[in-house]
Parts: structure tokens; sequence; C-alpha cells
């Protein structure tokens, strides 16, 4: 039997429809959505609309007023117990009155905060899990970034039907239909950065703004060229100072004076060029949650040789460019079945006269549910500091080998938060709890 009724399924899939309404302002936060309700009846909605301000709960909890009183709160992502920007949406729980939490998704940065501790002492019955795979990948930046210590990474392609990307000429305009083009615009929307080279740039000397056809409010992400030698023409339109733009190279490249005022990076040069991972840990740092790279088979190549791509958007056109156009990826040799690279076909979808595949590296890169392990190795940036020290700091939350939601104690013991029968039970019967066991 699972542990969630339908009713709260039903509570729970209307606040992750509320979290995307901040889809495009709430960065560098995650999107959060609210429901309060009385059984079936709803008294009160809410999500969190930007950066600073109030969070999905209050906005909930004002609309709902007195009747927020014995509640049920269905929130996407743990509550926060901390002071940060707002007051912590724990204690406005428990003002309210509510009486049961319901939580998808645990947050080792809020939990820390005693959120769920000082809720229950108040009386309230909390609840975890609930769609938790969903809140997962409607947060998958933000926990990348917290978690990893680097962006969520999408690789943006348009391809010919011949796997193509642009003439050998260099001209790639257009391979994919305007449909494509404007679907576009609002994955960058909701990026933090979009990724280009240099090749990019001199072949296409492309805006890389956010145009949509409609008035969603959106955050400008930053433009990010990767110019080694910073050497791409002065008057690219990508320095226009239109966006936010940072120009990354060689730090030990001589800066030309026109660069000078530019916003620039200047990191190790590996193998001649930017250091990826080292890029990556930057763009952490500056809050950065998603990137998606817009650049040509070079960079892109490079990014899936470097274990940095975690999804490749693919529009592909019903058009051939022939033998001698550009690859997807350059740089990637494999020589034996046995080292191809798989990819998991995660979506597909007709837009216009394209189709459109999101598909994502096998096994997953980036893995939900695997908070200890593989990234415990990762490299060290400030961001995960905290991260780093995940599974052995004393107070630290995550999950253990045997995926049960865990604090670590002073002497390094693990203290189960998280009762694992009644999670494998509730995961058992959970159609929308695709967690590993
Ligand atoms: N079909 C599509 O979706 C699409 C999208 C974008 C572009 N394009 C086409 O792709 C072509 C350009 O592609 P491209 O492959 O020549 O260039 P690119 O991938 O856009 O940029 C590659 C350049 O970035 C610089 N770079 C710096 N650090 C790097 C690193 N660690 N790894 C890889 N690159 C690094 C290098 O030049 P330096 O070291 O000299 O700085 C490198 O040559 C154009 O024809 C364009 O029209 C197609």
């Amino acid at each position: 039997m699972s542990l969630f009724s339908s009713i709260d399924h039903a509570h729970m899939q209307r606040a992750l429809v509320l979290a995307e309404r901040g889809r495009f302002t709430t960065k560098p936060n995650p999107v959060v959505g609210c429901v309060l309700a009385h059984g079936e009846r709803v008294v009160g909605e809410g999500f969190h609309q930007r950066a600073g301000e109030a969070h999905a709960e209050v906005h909930a909890l004002e609309a709902a007023g007195a009747d927020a009183k014995s509640a049920t709160a269905y929130v996407t992502l743990e509550p926060c117990g901390k002071t940060g920007r707002t007051p912590p949406c724990a204690d406005a729980l428990i003002c309210a009155g509510v009486s049961r939490v319901v939580v998808a998704c645990e947050d080792a940065h809020q939990h820390d905060g005693g959120a769920v501790e000082r809720m229950r002492e108040a009386g309230i019955v909390v609840e975890h899990g609930l769609m938790r795979a969903a809140a997962r990948e409607a947060n998958i930046g933000f926990f990348s970034r917290v978690e990893r210590g680097r962006p969520f990474v999408r690789v943006k392609l348009a391809t010919s039907i011949d796997g193509r990307t642009a003439l050998a000429n260099g001209d790639s305009k257009w391979i994919s239909c305007e449909a494509s083009r404007h679907d576009v615009a609002r994955w960058r929307a909701r990026s933090g950065a979009i990724l280009t080279g240099s090749g990019t740039v001199r072949a296409d000397n492309p805006q890389m703004t956010v145009r949509m056809d409609d008035d969603a409010c959106f955050e400008p992400p930053l433009r990010v060229v990767l110019d080694t030698g910073l050497a791409i023409p002065a008057d690219s339109i990508i320095v226009n100072g239109e966006a936010p733009t940072l120009l990354v190279h060689d730090e030990d490249a001589r800066v030309p004076s026109h660069f000078r005022q530019q916003e620039r990076l200047g990191l190790p040069a590996v193998k001649g060029r930017v250091d990826l991972a080292a890029l990556m840990n930057e763009l952490a740092k500056r809050g950065i949650n998603e990137v998606q790279v817009e650049a040509g088979a070079t960079l892109a190549g490079a990014l899936f040789d470097a274990e940095l791509a975690d999804e490749l958007l693919l529009y592909q056109a019903p058009t051939l460019l022939g033998d001698a156009a550009r690859p997807l990826l350059a740089g990637i040799d494999i020589h034996d079945m046995r080292e191809r690279v798989d990819l998991d076909l995660l979506e597909v979808r007709q837009i216009g006269s394209d189709l459109r595949l999101r598909l994502r590296p096998r096994p997953p890169i980036f893995d939900d549910g695997d908070t200890f392990g593989e990234w415990l190795d990762g490299p060290d940036t400030e961001v995960d500091a905290y991260y780093a020290a995940l599974g052995r700091k004393p107070g630290a939350v995550g999950y253990d080998d045997q995926d049960r939601y865990v604090r670590v104690r002073k002497d390094g013991s693990h203290e189960i938060l998280s009762d694992p029968d009644l999670l494998n039970r509730e995961r058992d019967d959970d159609p929308d709890s695709d967690r590993r066991g």
C-alpha cells in the first residue's frame, strides 16, 4: 500500500506545475511550488517567483489565510529552516497551524537548518518522497550545482538527418526550422549561462540573447565565450554589451586593448585550450545552475569527451548535408563497439518540421539519488566545500550506499532519518517514484 493517496498525488502534481511558473526567474534559486489543502479542497497555492523574494510556502499561506489551520501543505522542495534573504518557511508553516507537510524532495542545504525537526517538534506530521523524481528533475541544475559543484550542462545542436551540424565552409544557417529556433529560446531562458566557442563566434557572429515571442519574464543568461587567445574580432556582436558576457581565455594570453574593459576570466589551459572542468567550477561559484551549450562540433565534442555534457538537446531537421559537412561531435575517437557512448532517449517531440530529441549519457553522469559516492572525489570548489565532505562531515545529510536518507553523527556514523522499510514500500507502490533501490 502506498503511503500517499491519490489526493496527495494530485496536489503534489499541482505544486510541481506551480513551481514551473518560476522557471525563468528564480535563478540561482530552485523552482518551488506549494499547495495547501483540506482533503480535496485547495485553500492556498503559491510558487517561488524570484530570488530574494518570498518562498512558495509564504505565498500559499497568504492565499489561505485562516484556512491554513490544520491544512496539509504539499511542497516540492524541503522548506527552509534558516533565515536567508527571507525568514524560515518552516516557522511560517508552524505559526499558521498546518497539521501535515508533504515534501517531494529533500534539500541538504535546507535540512541543515533543522526545518523538519522543528516542524515535527511542533506536532506537524512531515512526510517525504512523494513524486521525488519529478521534483529532482525540476531542479536538476540546482542540485547539480549544490551537490556536484558544477552546473548541469545541456548541449544544444541542430543537425541534419545525416548528423551534420554545418557545411564544410562553416555555413549552418539555418539547419533547423523557425519553430525549433523559438523553442531553443525557451531553453536559453531557463539557463544561467549560454556557452559558445570562438569557432562559432567567427563563423556566425551570433547574438546569443533570449528572444521570445511572448511576454515571458526572464533573467538574461550570461553569455560565455571560450576564446583561448582572446582572438575573436573586436566587433563581434557577442561582446556588444547588450547582455552580460564573459570572455574565457588562457590565463597566460595577452589581453588586447579592445578587451581590457570586457569582463574576462583567465583559466589554465589544458592541451592549449581552456580547462573545461575549471570553467564549470567557476560557473557554479557564480550561481549558474544550468548551462546551455550552443557551439560547433569542436566544443560540443570536447564536453562529451571530458564527460561534462549531461544532456544532448538535438533538433534534427529532415535535410541532408552530405559527407563533407561537419560532424555532430568532433574529436571522439571510437574504434571498438565496446567503447561506444550510449545515450538514453528521454523525449522525442516534433517541433515544426524538425524532431526534437533529448538524450542523456548512459549511465547518467548526474545520477539522481546518488548524493554519496563518486561526486565526493570531484573537484574542490567553494560551492561544494560543504558537499565535498558529505558522507563524512558531522551534520551533513544525504543518501548512504544503501539509499537510506541519513545524517552524519559526530563520530562519523550515520543516523537514519528515513525509515528504509517505509521508503522501500512506498517506492514499490508509488508509480511516480523511480528512485533506484
Ligand atoms: N548546428 C548547430 O547547432 C551549430 C551551433 C553552433 C555552431 N555551429 C557551426 O559550427 C561551426 C563552428 O564550430 P567549431 O567546431 O569550429 O567551433 P566551436 O565548437 O564553436 O568553438 C571551438 C573553439 O573554441 C575554442 N575553445 C577554447 N577552449 C576550448 C575547449 N576546451 N574545447 C573546445 N574548444 C575550445 C577553440 O578555439 P581557440 O582555442 O582558438 O579559442 C575551439 O576551436 C560553425 O560553422 C557554426 O556555424 C553549428
